[in-house]
């Protein structure tokens, strides 16, 4: 059994990331189907501890000792850093080693995994910021929701779980502008979650599409629903030559907190209102229709259509979800989609119906990060028109 165990071992230290997360889904698949009713109980009896006792880790200071630290530590030496009980340290120490969070190497004496470090990088904390400061009422809240609608696919974006769950009556971006901490967690997460490589513009030919153009008064790019506009920075950064300008739009409270990157314009702008940039070359948007229900991206495709010249591409960057064998990552976010927005991620024919009703025509799908089933694609005012 252990070299077995030991031969998948190394065959994981060269795998790619694709195979990386083929051979954890089947790890898991095969742990799963081993386990018993009392192994099922505790597994699913204990998930919240993990997430509570992570976030004492991250208030402690103990992940970030553990993930820095070269070598084990004793449970005093993480004591003194955390400020607390000994005792009390040990305790979780001991906790956190039974899920592989650090490796116990003798008596109380341990060292961080890999685990640790990946709980201790920027993106991690940011996002947990986000997981367990807003999205876990909302989960908790999914089933009385669900079952006070009578189990109807939700459609009504005014009344989610997010808002059983918060005990509130605005939107969840609302609710983020008027909690600044939350708001700046959920951007430090949408902006460094991708790596480089990930993006769409590795695929799309942005050079051949830009090509002749030579008004640097006419909007180039127009990020909307930007963020705080990492994408536009990176634009930027790629395509110094070409000429236009490049636009972030986001709500206003985002764009307070927007990066002032040199030859970037930062505008407030609520997309469900007209499009003030006319006739830009591309509108591009990343994750943002999946936040909201069809009758409203209807409004949104239609603000921009309205907005485009003949030559204009809209692109829009989003999950883009097979018929069969949508993944784990995919599955949990369409129904965080669900409990947040009463929206959803989307097949290519569910996106090309919701173009072709405001009139607009999907002509290319470019995918750039196979495993994550992201895309981007190149919706058009239709030749005709
Ligand atoms: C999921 S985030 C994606 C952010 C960014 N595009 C990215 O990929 O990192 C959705 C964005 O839409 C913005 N947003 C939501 N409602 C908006 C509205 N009505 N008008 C403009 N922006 C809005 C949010 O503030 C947020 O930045």
């Amino acid at each position: 059994m252990d070299e077995i165990i030991d031969q998948v071992s190394k065959l994981a230290t060269t795998a790619d990331r694709a195979a990386r997360r083929h051979l954890i889904a089947s790890l898991r698949k095969l742990a799963d189907s081993l386990e018993d009713p009392i192994g099922t109980i505790h597994r699913y009896g204990h998930i919240d501890l993990e997430k509570a006792m992570i976030q004492v880790g991250l208030d402690l200071g103990i992940l970030k000792y553990l993930a820095e630290a070269d070598g084990s530590r004793t449970v005093d030496d993480v004591a003194k850093v955390a400020g607390a009980d000994p005792a009390l340290i040990r305790r979780i120490l001991r906790y956190y080693s039974t899920i592989n969070i650090v490796n116990e190497v003798s008596q109380g004496m341990y060292v961080g995994t890999n685990i640790a470090k990946n709980l201790n990088e920027e993106v991690t904390v940011a996002a947990l910021g986000h997981y367990y400061g807003i999205v876990s009422g909302q989960y908790q809240a999914t089933p009385a929701y669900l079952k006070k609608i009578g189990y109807k696919n939700p459609t009504d974006e005014t009344h989610t779980a997010f808002h059983e769950g918060w005990k509130t009556r605005v939107h969840p971006f609302q609710w983020m502008s008027e909690h600044p901490e939350q708001l700046a967690h959920f951007h430090k997460y949408m902006a460094l979650r991708r790596q480089a490589e990930l993006s769409w513009l590795t695929v799309y030919p942005v050079l051949e599409e830009t090509k002749g153009l030579s008004d640097p008064e006419r909007a180039l790019y127009v990020n909307v629903g930007g963020g705080i506009g990492h994408q536009c920075a990176q634009f930027r950064e790629r395509y110094p030559e070409i000429p236009g300008r490049v636009i972030l739009q986001d709500l206003p409270a985002t764009i307070e907190q927007a990066l002032p990157t040199p030859g970037v314009e930062n505008m407030a702008h609520d997309f469900f209102q007209p499009q003030p940039v006319k006739g830009a070359k591309l509108y591009f948007m990343r994750g943002v229709p999946h936040n909201h229900p069809p009758h409203k991206v209807k409004i949104l495709f239609a603000n921009i259509k309205a907005a485009m010249a003949p030559d204009s591409v809209l692109l829009v960057d989003e999950t883009v979800l097979p018929d069969t064998g949508v993944g784990f990552v995919a599955a949990s976010i369409d129904l965080t989609m669900l409990g947040a927005f009463a929206s959803m991620e989307r097949t290519e024919t569910e996106w090309r119906e919701l173009a072709e009703s405001v009139g607009l025509e999907l002509v290319k799908t470019y995918p750039y990060n196979l495993i994550d089933n992201e895309c981007v694609m190149d919706i058009r005012l239709p030749k005709s028109v």
